[in-house]
């Protein structure tokens, strides 16, 4: 705030009718305002609705039970969420007369899943403190559980998140693409304050979960038009990539995206990369791109040689991507059902009961 005030005095009353410089200084005072508000807290639901971590926690352990995978999914459900328009609950929200989903966004479309995990999560924790918990603070505390589960760290998740009300699409489809190289990707990182570190790090989150042939099958016969496979695959893992995505065939198979430890949360995706076993060419890339990797490769050698450097950094990383773009005090909502604002069901009542209406006076 010192720096808002300490520069006022250049503003004299005249300036106060220039609406440009009325502008500013509106944008001023929301910007600071927004940042003072914008602070989680661990003990955000102790007292409203204090089992919230654990009604999670058991939902997800339920789906686990059936689905393997669904600990990978919810994982990089919160990812999604958290990069596009900030980490506010958009990525859960359908299709309306006001909202375009961030579900149909290339990068999400007919990929992320666990929609329906997220709606019984919300039921339960509904069931048990209605209207005090958002579907983003579910999203977050859904991502450490599933890690943990899967093997990995534990760590006190920040709350008090409030879900948003609107999407970014555009933001949904420049998602960090498998197609980027590092420098794209430390700025896609760079630009929710996430360093070169912290993508290494949540990279470590393809220690689980699948991958489809479509997102790697760019490596495996002509690779860049040399008419060969990336030459940083290791060829017995190469071979096994070819029978399970061949050329012409089935793009949406999926595969492991960690060959060793499937679905165990730990460190095996960075010993991957050393024996040149990363499915994805953004993976692989971390160790192998001459052009970049003087500064990754130290990390990824580092996190492949010691596991609780990676669990630490990961989960450091993980609560800053939870702090992109957040709701709190008075801004965003909390949602009764993840997948529409509030109100959203009124509005197409009234609005069927206006068509209504006008089509009896048409009569
Ligand atoms: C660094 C940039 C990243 C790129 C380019 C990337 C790309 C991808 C791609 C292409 C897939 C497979 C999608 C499909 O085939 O449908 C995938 C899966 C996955 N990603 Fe990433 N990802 C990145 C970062 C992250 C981060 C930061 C996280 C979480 C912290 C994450 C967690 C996951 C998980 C767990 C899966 C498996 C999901 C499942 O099995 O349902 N990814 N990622």
């Amino acid at each position: 705030m010192t720096s808002f005030f300490s520069s006022s005095h250049v503003f004299s009353s005249s300036s106060l009718h220039n609406p440009m410089l009325l502008l500013l200084l509106g944008f001023t005072i929301v910007f600071h305002v927004h940042e003072c508000e914008a602070q989680l807290t661990t003990t955000f639901y102790d007292t409203t609705c204090p089992n919230v971590s654990t009604i999670v926690r058991d939902q997800v352990r339920q789906a686990q039970s059936s689905d393997l995978r669904i600990l990978a999914s919810l994982t990089r459900l919160f990812f999604h969420d958290c990069f596009a328009n900030g980490c506010d609950g958009s990525i859960l929200l359908d299709n309306s007369s006001t909202i375009v989903t961030e579900k149909d966004a290339a990068p999400n479309n007919n990929s992320v899943r666990g929609f329906d995990v997220i709606d019984n999560i919300k039921v339960a924790v509904e069931n048990n403190c209605s209207g005090i918990v958002s579907c983003s603070d579910i999203l977050a505390i859904a991502a450490e559980a599933s890690v943990n589960l899967a093997g990995g760290p534990t760590w006190s998740v920040l709350l008090g998140r409030r879900d948003g009300t609107t999407t970014n699409l555009t933001a949904a489809n420049n998602l960090p693409s498998p197609f980027d190289n590092v420098t794209i990707l430390q700025q896609k990182f760079a630009a929710v304050n996430l360093t070169v570190t912290d993508l290494i790090a949540l990279s470590g989150a393809h220690t689980f979960g699948r991958a489809q042939c479509r997102t790697f099958n760019q490596r495996l016969f002509n690779f860049s038009n040399t008419g060969n496979p990336d030459p940083s695959l290791n060829t017995t893992y190469l071979s096994a990539l070819q029978q399970s995505c061949p050329q012409g065939g089935n793009i949406s198979v999926l595969n492991d995206l960690d060959v060793s430890t499937p679905d165990t949360f730990d460190n095996q995706y960075y010993t991957n990369l050393q024996s040149l076993r990363g499915l994805l060419q953004t993976d692989q890339d971390l160790l192998s791109a001459a052009s970049t990797n003087a500064s990754t490769a130290p990390i990824v050698n580092d996190f492949a040689a010691n596991q609780t450097t990676f669990f630490e950094s990961f989960l450091e990383a993980m609560i800053k991507m939870g702090n992109i773009g957040v709701l709190t005090g008075s801004n965003g909502e909390i949602r009764s059902n993840c997948r529409q604002v509030n109100g959203a069901s009124d509005m197409l009542m009234i609005e069927v009961g206006a068509k209504r209406s006008s089509s009896v006076e048409n009569i």
